[in-house]
């Protein structure tokens, strides 16, 4: 990535882990901008800063661990105050694109369950319409044939992802993804609605979770409210 890029996810990051305060349960994202944001959590928890971390994936988990941050699971506390995590692409109404690192399915439970959700990205991630990145769907492998065959129907271009060895990728709930090759998504809501169909557990289309997008761009950081 061109250093400007890595600048502007930094740069996000810090504007959002601004908002965090004592006391507050802390959804933590996936992805490398996520993981900045995790860096600069870690940074003030050993500073003194008093939170619990519910985090999206794995390698998430993995990360926050090696720093110290406390952690907690959605059974222990169902209501997440403030979620951070990144996203692959937005729009102005705050549509997300998400699961190119393959950790949508916990991505959108936590930010579900937060009262607040904060989405952090470079530049890049902007686009009206919504588009210009595969979007992403979970599926379980037993019915995966099937989603595929009505996926074509509907003339979507669905693909299971594959690992750089060319075995399928598996997420952390143990399914396949199938990324759909289209080129923008002028109606998210719409296609949403024609993704739904048994054997499919969640999509990548995050609609109407987003409270704001912190966008690093040049040296400074925009905000788009929801
Ligand atoms: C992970 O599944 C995704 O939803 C990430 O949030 C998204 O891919 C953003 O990743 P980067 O911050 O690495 O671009």
């Amino acid at each position: 990535q061109a250093p400007d890029q890595a600048n502007e996810k930094q740069l996000a990051a810090a504007a959002a882990v601004q908002e965090l305060a004592d006391g507050m349960v802390v959804g933590l994202g996936s992805g490398s901008t996520s993981a900045l944001a995790i860096r600069a959590i870690g940074a003030a928890v050993k500073g003194g800063l008093d939170i619990l971390g519910i985090p999206t994936s794995v390698a998430s988990e993995q990360l926050a661990r090696e720093l110290g941050i406390p952690l907690t699971t959605l059974d222990e506390h169902p209501a997440v105050d403030l979620t951070i995590d990144g996203a692959d692409r937005f729009n102005d109404s705050l549509d997300l694109i998400k699961g190119g690192g393959g950790a949508l399915l916990r991505e959108k439970v936590v930010a579900a369950a937060s009262k607040r959700f904060i989405v952090i990205t470079d530049a890049s991630k902007h686009a009206n319409p919504l588009g210009g990145f595969p979007v992403p769907v979970e599926v379980i492998p037993f019915g995966v044939q099937p989603v595929l065959q009505r996926f074509t129907d509907l003339n979507l271009n669905p693909v299971i992802r594959q690992t750089a060895a060319g075995v399928p990728f598996i997420t952390d709930e143990n399914n396949l993804i199938v990324d759909l090759q289209i080129a923008a998504v002028p109606d998210p809501t719409k296609l949403a609605e024609q993704l739904v169909t048994p054997g499919v557990v969640e999509h990548g289309l995050f609609i109407g979770l987003a409270d704001e997008v912190l966008m690093g761009v040049g040296g400074g950081v925009q905000r788009f409210t929801a």
